[in-house]
């Protein structure tokens, strides 16, 4: 069996079933930064496991990321060869997985366009994620068009590919939700059906926090990036949350809320003395350098070996490029076929 489970809320709308070998698997990374272990936590295991079972893209969603950073264009260009660098260093192999760079597929941008005819501007402002973004980012009004219509962008990225399962955080439920929503409108105009709706697939570990407590992000600078240094590691996981009323060792702590637990759940494979260390600490007598001593250690060992691969990769950037041209080839292909199969759903030509 895989180590992914569905087990998402039966009232969403969209549906959570198991891979099987006929799908086809899509998802994406905005390169606004390096990847982080919460993505390696979540997202990449899972793509790492799935490869070789299923047909499976991986897109650096750049125009994505373009819509809520065109001021930082350099920044986004630049971290497109540093996100393959970590799908490299995490395991992607590119034998089995296509790795595609979305502003070199102008069929989906195609795609989009015909798309947006289908979805009013009432829909989108409803979308819960954007509604998220929107507030975070302090645009009120001022949201630029690009970003407000990024679902139907993002629904172009999947039915682009023919994309039956993908693989999201939560977050992202809702783009699943739209996405299906224009799948059916494309296929109510069309004779026969064009294209396939798609499912989600969450992943079974919670979402990691950063060290500080708050949501892991790039931006934020609380994740531990997947190419950080032994030094990087030690550092961050010193700085990291615990409880704040555990001042001495001999003080019962909480590990409800305690970052340092957080991560152990998620990555030390020793679930039993994990689960004495949460006894001990609650009892009182266990100190916070212990633990994160333990975690220093659990977070190396899994780092190593990416930091590793990364090294080999960083040392052929040229090799790494030549991985992106040839995924973006055949994903030109794929997405050209689908966006002639739409053309014609729209009374146009090839
Ligand atoms: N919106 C996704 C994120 O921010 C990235 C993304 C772009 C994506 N295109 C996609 C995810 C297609 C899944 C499928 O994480």
């Amino acid at each position: 069996m895989l180590p992914l489970i569905n087990s998402a809320a039966d009232s969403s709308p969209v549906s959570f079933d198991a891979p099987r070998a006929d799908d086809v698997v899509l998802t994406g990374d905005r390169p606004t930064g390096a990847l982080h272990l919460g993505h390696h936590a979540g997202s990449l295991t899972s793509r790492v496991a799935l490869q070789g079972r299923c047909d499976q893209t991986l897109l650096i969603a750049d125009l994505q990321a373009l819509t809520d950073s065109s001021g930082r264009a350099s920044h986004v260009a630049a971290h497109v060869e540093e996100v393959a660098l970590d799908y490299l260093a995490a395991g992607i192999d590119p034998a089995r997985t296509t790795i595609a760079v979305q502003s070199r597929l102008p069929a989906l941008a195609e795609l989009t366009v015909l798309y947006l005819n289908l979805v009013t501007v009432a829909r989108l402002e409803r979308n819960p994620t954007v509604k998220a973004e929107v507030e975070m980012r302090g645009f009120a009004r001022d949201i630029p068009a690009g970003f407000l219509c990024y679902p139907v962008s993002q629904a172009a990225d999947i039915t682009g590919f023919r994309a039956t399962l993908v693989p999201v955080g939560d977050d992202q439920l809702p783009m699943i939700e739209q996405t299906n929503e224009i799948v059916r409108r494309v296929n109510r105009l069309a004779d026969t059906p064009v294209l396939p709706e798609c499912r989600a697939l969450l992943s079974s570990t919670p979402r990691l926090p950063g060290v500080d407590g708050r949501k892991a992000s790039k931006s934020l600078g609380n994740a531990i990036p997947l190419g950080a240094s032994a030094d990087e590691i030690r550092t961050m996981v010193r700085a990291m949350y615990t409880d704040p009323g555990h001042v001495r060792a001999s003080d019962p702590g909480r590990v409800e809320g305690n970052v340092v637990f957080a991560y152990l759940d998620a990555f030390d494979g020793d679930v039993a003395a994990v689960d004495e260390l949460k006894a001990h600490y609650r009892r009182g007598g266990l100190g916070d350098s212990v633990l994160k001593e333990r975690l220093t250690n659990v977070l190396e060992q899994i780092i190593a070996p990416m930091r590793e691969r990364r090294a080999t990769f960083v040392s052929d950037r040229g090799y790494v490029r030549e991985i992106l041209r040839d995924g973006t080839e055949r994903a030109n292909e794929i997405t050209h076929s689908v966006l002639r199969d739409v053309r014609r759903t729209f009374a146009l030509g090839e």
